[in-house]
């Protein structure tokens, strides 16, 4: 048997680990130890996915919750290395860009064990996102790198990684989706929430460069403003961004709007079933770019760069000048685009529903 960690710790890696999970147990030949290391931790953040997207419990939580990056990231190495040195296993696999990706990461390769990246290679070029740092530098340690799109080998072999190690296997997070996407259509959502279809646009909101800094966020609130009077929004709102606007001006003037819809964050096929029924969406995610794209629902992204340009350049997404007029002005170009019915789904190479299949393929044969 070959004996797999397979390490989960925010929300945007229970999607992504959910299809590895799948795939390591039918094919029959792992032992495999899920590791929840706790960066994210509330019902709604959290425990919800593990239900939806039938992900058994984990076996290990490091329960090591918030804190700021040394501390959380230093956390998680100390509590993680005892499971590994116990379960002694042949791989570590680690998804996406978050601390615990690459804290989890660093422990694997310190105690000689393989370490397996998925959705490695994508790039912003932006060293001020933390998930920039954590993408170079778990890369740079991987021993097999499974990517999601050509962006991806082309960075990696930039960097003089070794193009045997690379893999092009798709995007695990959209084998969830389409997994998923008959069930969300059943969740009652709109009805909740008093919405039609294609009536309304989604707003996500969390960089730091975006909500930490109050000047940016304010130009942000600002576009809202205008674009909430023709639009209906919806906002389930990220606990980093509420704890940013709790008793200050932006959330008075978030609160002050109508037509905006401030909820609690949504779980899988609720957001799944939001996102695919709206007009548009407007986001700082990384993932949403890529489930919009599949979906065919425009998507505008408040950031100057974007780690997965297969989005921009194939699918339903496009970058967006960060200020108020520039929001607002994009948001006139795509409402226009859409009615006329320039939209559709969109479907990048691999993007197939059988990635973590591949995955597990390469893996047993390693
Ligand atoms: C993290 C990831 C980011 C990812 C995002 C998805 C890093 C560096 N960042 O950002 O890449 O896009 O998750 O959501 O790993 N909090 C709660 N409850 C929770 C979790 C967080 O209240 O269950 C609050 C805490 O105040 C915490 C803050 O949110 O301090 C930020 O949480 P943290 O995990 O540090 O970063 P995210 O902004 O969630």
């Amino acid at each position: 048997m070959i004996r797999i960690i397979c390490v989960c710790g925010a929300r945007p890696n229970f999607m992504k680990i959910a299809p590895i999970i799948d795939a390591l147990k039918s094919n029959g030949n792992f032992q495999t130890l899920l590791v929840h290391t706790g960066q994210h931790y509330d019902e709604n953040m959290n425990k919800s996915f593990f239900g939806e997207l039938g992900l058994p419990e984990p076996d290990v939580n490091l329960e090591v919750g918030s804190a700021g990056h040394a501390v959380q990231t230093a956390r998680i190495m100390e509590r993680f290395e005892p499971v590994v040195l116990d379960f002694k296993p042949d791989f570590v696999l680690v998804v996406g860009d978050v601390n615990s990706t690459i804290a989890c990461g660093l422990v694997a390769v310190k105690l000689g064990v393989k370490l397996i990246h998925v959705e490695a290679g994508l790039r912003s070029f932006d060293r001020t996102m933390p998930e920039e740092v954590n993408r170079v530098l778990t890369d740079s340690i991987s021993d097999l790198l499974f990517v999601t799109e050509q962006s991806a080998i082309d960075n990696l072999k930039k960097e003089g990684v070794n193009s045997e190690k690379v893999h092009f296997v798709g995007n695990v997070m959209i084998d969830t989706l389409l997994a998923n996407k008959e069930k969300a259509q059943r969740s009652d959502v709109l009805r909740r929430l008093g919405l039609s279809e294609r009536e309304y646009g989604v707003i996500t909101l969390h960089r730091p460069s975006n909500v930490d800094d109050m000047a940016m966020f304010s130009q942000i609130v600002a576009a809202f403003e205008e674009i909430e009077k023709e639009l209906k929004l919806v906002f389930p709102i990220h606990p980093r961004t509420r704890n940013r606007i709790k008793d200050g001006e932006l959330g008075g003037r978030i609160e002050a709007m109508k037509n905006l819809l401030l909820v609690e964050p949504l779980g899988y096929l609720d957001f799944l079933c939001l996102m695919s029924n709206s007009a548009l969406v407007l986001t700082d995610s990384g993932g949403i770019q890529e489930e919009t794209t599949i979906l065919g629902v425009p998507c505008m992204t408040l950031r100057k760069n974007s780690e997965r340009p297969v989005t921009i350049a194939e699918g339903t997404n496009c970058l967006v000048e960060m200020t108020a007029q520039g929001i607002v002005k994009a948001y006139r170009r795509i409402r226009q685009a859409s009615e006329k019915g320039k939209v559709g789904p969109k479907s990048p190479k691999l993007w197939d529903g059988k990635a973590a299949q591949r995955i597990v393929r390469i893996i047993a044969e390693a």
